[in-house]
C-alpha cells in the first residue's frame, strides 16, 4: 500500500475518478448497507476513500497544505473504517516539520487536523504536550501522571524541555535568554524543544504507550504545528494540559519550591534566585498565548489551580478518559507520610507466612516505642492511620491517638494455598510452585492467592487517594509497603519483590518538589529479619539445601519469654 503514495500524479487521478465513480454507486446502495454511513463520516474534507472489492478500505490522506503536499506519505489502511491502522511509508522524514521555520506557518492556511477528522484507533501511542507559564505546576503534574499511568502498565517518559536546554548551555546563566528579543538564547530553547520531541516520538515509535512533553513555552502556532504533526506524520493520538495558577498563595509555594530543587538555581543566592525568575516569568507573560477552544482546534484538558478545577474540550480515548479521572481528583501541596510495618508478629518469630496472627511481645514493644514517636509528631499537625483489617497492625497502631481506618486493599499478599506455612513446609510440599515463585516473584501468583501484580492492582485506588494526603501513618505489611514505597520511588518493577522494609522501622517520605525524600528510623527493639533474598538457583530441580540457602534464621517453635532470648539461639 505504502508504494501508492510514491507513484506519478496520474495514478491519484486515477483513483479519485475511480473514487468518485465508487461513491456513485455506494450512494446508491447506501440504503441497505448501513456500514457505508460510517465510510462517509470518515471522508472528511481533505481524505478520499477508497473501497476495493474486497472490502478493503483505503484512505488517502489529501493534505490542504500546498508546500507540504510532498510531504504526505501517510497512507491508512484497515478492514473495517473503525480498525484502521495507521502505516508509516518508507523514509517517511522523521522530526523536522514541528518547530520548523515560521515563515512556513505563516503562509499556510490554517489547517483543521483533529483526532475526529483523522479517527486515530484508540490503542495508538498518546503524546501529552504541558502548556503554561514557569512556577504553574506543569513539572508536578508530568511526573505525578507518569508515575501514575507506569503503574497502570503504561510505559510512559517525561521529556523536560529544560533539561535538553541545560544540555546546550552546561550554565544556565540567567534569565536573558528567555527574553524574545535574544536571538541566541531563542535558537538554543528551539532547539532544545525540537530535540525533546524528537525523542519522545522515538519513545512512542519503540513500542511504548506515552510520552508526556514538558515543554516551556508553547505558542498557538507551536501547537497548531505539533498537533498537525503528531495526528498526519506519525499517527499518534495527542493531548494538551494546560496548567493555569490564579492562586497567589499557591503560586508562591511553587516558586519557593522550584527555587529549592530546580537545578537552574542550586548555584545562586536567594535574591538573586528570585529576581532572575521573576523576570523569567515576566519573559513568558508577555509571549504568553493560553488555549483557546474558539481558536484552536485541540484536544485540551485545563488544570487550575492544581487540580481545583479540570475543564476539558475535545477529550475523547481510554487512556485519555484515565489521565481526566486522575487529574480531576488531584491535591497538589507538600506532604510528609509515615510508612511502617506491624510490629514482629507471633508468625514472623517462627518463620511462618501469612496468617492472622498476634504480635509477639517483641511486637507489642514496638507498637508502643511506635505510638510514642507518632504522638509526639501530632502535636505538630494532625495525623491520621491507615491499618489493613488483620490483627497484627490494628494492634500496632493501638497506641497511636489518631484516627484510624482499616482498609482491606492493605491486607498483606494472600499466600493461597501456603497461607501459614513456613518457607522450609513450602520446599517439602510445593517445590516446585516455591522454585517458580523464586524464577519470577514479581508475576507469581500462589494457587488460590495473589501476586505483586494483584496487590499493585487493589493499591491503585489506596496510593492515589495517598498522593492527596498529608500526614498519614500506613501500618502495613511487607509486600504491600514494598509496593507502596515503590510507587513514591519509582521503583523499577522487578525490585519491588525485594526491597528492603524491615521491621521496627519507621519509613519517613517527604516530597520535594515532585520527588520524595526517604527517610528509615529504626526504633531500639530487636525482631527477626524476614526479608529472603532471590537464591542463585532458582530451576525447578534444585536441591532443596539450594532453594532454601537464603531463608533468614528463624526460631522453630515460639520462645515462651521470647524477650530474653537473644540472637544466639536463633
Ligand atoms: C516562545 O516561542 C516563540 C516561537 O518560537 C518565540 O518567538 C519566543 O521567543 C519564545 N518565548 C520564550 C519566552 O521562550
Ligand atoms: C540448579 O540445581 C540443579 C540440580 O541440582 C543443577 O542441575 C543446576 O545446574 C543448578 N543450576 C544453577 C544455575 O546452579
Amino acid at each position: 500500500m505504502a508504494l501508492l503514495s510514491s507513484r506519478g500524479d496520474w495514478y491519484i487521478y486515477f483513483w479519485l475518478i475511480y473514487c468518485k465513480i465508487y461513491l456513485a454507486i455506494v450512494g446508491v446502495f447506501s440504503n441497505h448497507c448501513r456500514g457505508t454511513d460510517k465510510v462517509h463520516s470518515v471522508i472528511t474534507a481533505g481524505v478520499s476513500v477508497v473501497q476495493s472489492p474486497g472490502g478493503l478500505h483505503r484512505v488517502r490522506t489529501r493534505r490542504r497544505r500546498p508546500l507540504q503536499q510532498h510531504r504526505s506519505k501517510l497512507v491508512a489502511l484497515a478492514r473495517r473504517p473503525s480498525l484502521r491502522r495507521i502505516v508509516m511509508a518508507p523514509g517517511a522524514s522523521a522530526v523536522h516539520a514541528m518547530m520548523e521555520d515560521k515563515e512556513k506557518t505563516l503562509h499556510r492556511p490554517l489547517a483543521s487536523v483533529s483526532m475526529h477528522t483523522r479517527r486515530i484507533s484508540q490503542f495508538a501511542p498518546l503524546l501529552i504536550a504541558l502548556v503554561g507559564l514557569p512556577a504553574r505546576g506543569k513539572s508536578q503534574v508530568a511526573h505525578r501522571l507518569s508515575r501514575h499511568l507506569n503503574w497502570n502498565g503504561e510505559s510512559t517518559k517525561v521529556f523536560d524541555c529544560s533539561e535538553y536546554r541545560r544540555r546546550h548551555l552546561a550554565l544556565y546563566g540567567r534569565h536573558d535568554i528567555f527574553r524574545a528579543d535574544n536571538q541566541q538564547g531563542s535558537a538554543v530553547r528551539r532547539q532544545s524543544a525540537r530535540e525533546a520531541v524528537q525523542d519522545a516520538m522515538l519513545w512512542l515509535k519503540e513500542g511504548n504507550s506515552v510520552a508526556i512533553f514538558d515543554g516551556t513555552n508553547i505558542t498557538r502556532d507551536q501547537r497548531r504545528e505539533l498537533n498537525e504533526y503528531c495526528l498526519s506524520e506519525m499517527g499518534f493520538r495527542i493531548l494538551f494540559i494546560e496548567c493555569v495558577c490564579e492562586d497567589q498563595e499557591l503560586l508562591e509555594r511553587n516558586i519557593i519550591e522550584i527555587l529549592h530543587y530546580s537545578a537552574d538555581y542550586k548555584d545562586m543566592s536567594e535574591e538573586e534566585a528570585v529576581d532572575d525568575l521573576r523576570k523569567k516569568m515576566e519573559h513568558y507573560m508577555r509571549q504568553y498565548e493560553p488555549i483557546d477552544a474558539e481558536l484552536e482546534d485541540i484536544s485540551f484538558v485545563r488544570v487550575e489551580n492544581m487540580g481545583e478545577t479540570v475543564t476539558a474540550h475535545k477529550v475523547a480515548g481510554q487512556k485519555e478518559a484515565g489521565i481526566l479521572g486522575y487529574m480531576s481528583g488531584m491535591r497538589v501541596m507538600p506532604q510528609t507520610l509515615y510508612f511502617t510495618r506491624h510490629g514482629e508478629s507471633e508468625y514472623n518469630v517462627v518463620g511462618r507466612i501469612g496468617g492472622d496472627a498476634s504480635l509477639s511481645a517483641r511486637g507489642q514493644l514496638y507498637a508502643q516505642a511506635l505510638a510514642e514517636h507518632v504522638n509526639a509528631l501530632a502535636g505538630r499537625a494532625p495525623l491520621c492511620v491507615w491499618t489493613s483489617e488483620l490483627q497484627r497492625t490494628k494492634q500496632t497502631a493501638a497506641g497511636i491517638r489518631a484516627p484510624k481506618r482499616p482498609l482491606r486493599a492493605l491486607n498483606e499478599l494472600d499466600a493461597g494455598i501456603c497461607e501459614g506455612l513456613t518457607y522450609e513446609e513450602m520446599q517439602e510440599r510445593f517445590p516446585q510452585e516455591f522454585a517458580w515463585r523464586d524464577q519470577d516473584k514479581l508475576r507469581y501468583r500462589y494457587p488460590w492467592g495473589e501476586s505483586y501484580i494483584d496487590i499493585m492492582t487493589r493499591l491503585r485506588p489506596v496510593l492515589s487517594a495517598l498522593e492527596d494526603e498529608h500526614g498519614v501513618v500506613v501500618v502495613g505489611h511487607q509486600a504491600v509497603l514494598r509496593c507502596m514505597l515503590g510507587y513514591f520511588l519509582d521503583a523499577k518493577l522487578d525490585e519491588l519483590p525485594y526491597m528492603t522494609v524491615p521491621l521496627h522501622t519507621i519509613v519517613k517520605l517527604t516530597s520535594c518538589g515532585y520527588k520524595y525524600r526517604v527517610e528509615m528510623i529504626k526504633m531500639p527493639v530487636d525482631c527477626v529479619d524476614t526479608h529472603r533474598k532471590q537464591p542463585m538457583n532458582c530451576s525447578i530441580t534444585r536441591s532443596a539445601s539450594d532453594a532454601l540457602v537464603t531463608v533468614p534464621s528463624h526460631y522453630d517453635t515460639l520462645p515462651s519469654n521470647l524477650w530474653q532470648n537473644t540472637e544466639a539461639q536463633l
